[in-house]
Parts: C-alpha cells; sequence; structure tokens
C-alpha cells in the first residue's frame, strides 16, 4: 500500500539549504515540447534515495546538486527572503471568466514554465472553455503550472480544479530553454520561512535553487534568464 505522507516540512534556513522532514519523496521533472517546439508536458526522471530529512541547496552554488555541500558559507549567499507574505488569492493580478471557467492569475508566482504559453494560450481557452476542447486545454495547461501562479475554477461549483499531488518534492530541468529549474513543491508541503513565518500551504509552489530570485524563496523565473545549471 502507498504510504501517505502529511507532514512534510521544508524550513528555509537563514543564507543557506531548504532543510527538508518528514520522508518528503524527491524527483527530477523534466519540462518537455511538443513537435512545434511549445512547451507541452512533463517527464519524470531520476528518483533520488528517499531521505527522513535532507539539505536542498537554494544559492545555486553547490556541487552536489540537488543537495547543500556548504558553498553557501565560502561564497557567501544573501538569501534574504522578499516574497510578499499573503496568500495566494490576495495576490492576484488578474482574473479572467469564460462561460465555464474562471482562471486566476498571480504573476509573482510565475516560475517561467510557459505551459500556458501553449495553443493560443490559458486565458484565451479560458475565454472559449464553452468549447469542451477549449477548457480541456485550459485545465490541463493551468493544472501544469508547476508555480501555482493559475488555477482554474469550475464557475458551477466555484471551486478550483486541482491535480491530485501526494506531498513530495521535484527537481526541474528545462532542456529546451537550456536550464536547471526550481524546486516542484507538490501537495500542500509547509514552507516555513528563516524568522518561523509560515506561508500559505498550496497544491503547486516552486523555490528558487538558482538563488537569484527576487521573489526568494519562490521562483520568479531568474534560472531561465540566466541560463541556470545545477551541477547534477
Ligand atoms: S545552499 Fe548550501 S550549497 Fe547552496
Amino acid at each position: 500500500m502507498k504510504k501517505e505522507i502529511k507532514k512534510g516540512k521544508i524550513v528555509v534556513s537563514k543564507d543557506g539549504p531548504y532543510l527538508v522532514s518528514g520522508n518528503l519523496p524527491l524527483e527530477k521533472e523534466i519540462i518537455t515540447t511538443d513537435k512545434e517546439g511549445e512547451v507541452c508536458c512533463w517527464k519524470k526522471g531520476k528518483i533520488y534515495p528517499v531521505q527522513e530529512s535532507y539539505a536542498l541547496c537554494r544559492c545555486g552554488k553547490s556541487k552536489t546538486a540537488p543537495y547543500c555541500d556548504g558553498s553557501h558559507v565560502e561564497d557567501v549567499f544573501d538569501g534574504t527572503e522578499t516574497a510578499s507574505r499573503k496568500k495566494y488569492l490576495e495576490q492576484l493580478d488578474s482574473k479572467t471568466k469564460g462561460p465555464e471557467l474562471e482562471l486566476t492569475d498571480a504573476q509573482s508566482f510565475c516560475a517561467n514554465g510557459r505551459f500556458c504559453d501553449r495553443k493560443e494560450g490559458t486565458w484565451n481557452l479560458t475565454k472559449n472553455s464553452g468549447d469542451p476542447a477549449a477548457k480541456k486545454m485550459a485545465i490541463r495547461q493551468a493544472c501544469d503550472c508547476p508555480a501555482g501562479r493559475l488555477v482554474v475554477w469550475d464557475k458551477k461549483t466555484g471551486k478550483a480544479i486541482e491535480p491530485a499531488f501526494d506531498q513530495s518534492l521535484a527537481v526541474v530541468d528545462d532542456p529546451s530553454a537550456k536550464c536547471s529549474g526550481p524546486i516542484w513543491v507538490k501537495g500542500g508541503v509547509q514552507i516555513q520561512a528563516a524568522d518561523g513565518f509560515e506561508y500559505e500551504k498550496r497544491n503547486r509552489v516552486t523555490l528558487c535553487r538558482c538563488g537569484k530570485s527576487c521573489n526568494k524563496p519562490f521562483c520568479d523565473g531568474t534560472h531561465v534568464r540566466i541560463g541556470f545549471e545545477a551541477s547534477l
């Protein structure tokens, strides 16, 4: 029987790694493209050994990535957390309404995954959600957004449509953008700031691991702009 994990936790250490506890599984997830070169799917990669607790690099300098090797001390890392502490729904930039779906968008969470760019884009697909194919694609694209920037809501029930995730972590690889991506946190894992503040628990969110996000501890897509490459 599958072991359910409910108590996974990530503590953001001051100017240091993410301290992970609770037997959280860790794997690699790879962003793949369709034949037109548009981002379309996730592919599972390496599965890392299960450990009760471990430290994941967030400075971007570790030579044993995704784990911390202490490089943040030598190459002094400023990991100051600058992200808003408001809840997702208090950070929205826009709401897009269609006949069947509504789409909420909080850009500060964007990890530059680019699933939302495919076809005519998630916003237009939502506007056209009276068409079953458009509706299906809008749901798929929003659910594929690792950062939880985009959430689709069923207008009939008023509920968010979310992928079913167990608590787990994944390090993202983005070969089409020629870079390594963030840490994808799934299934409502508690993330705690260095000062003890508990960020809103969410089904999907991404944490910076290049060390350069302006929205720490969350990813802001900077890894794509700088071509970040993790060591392993
Ligand atoms: S946070 Fe320790 S090596 Fe990057």
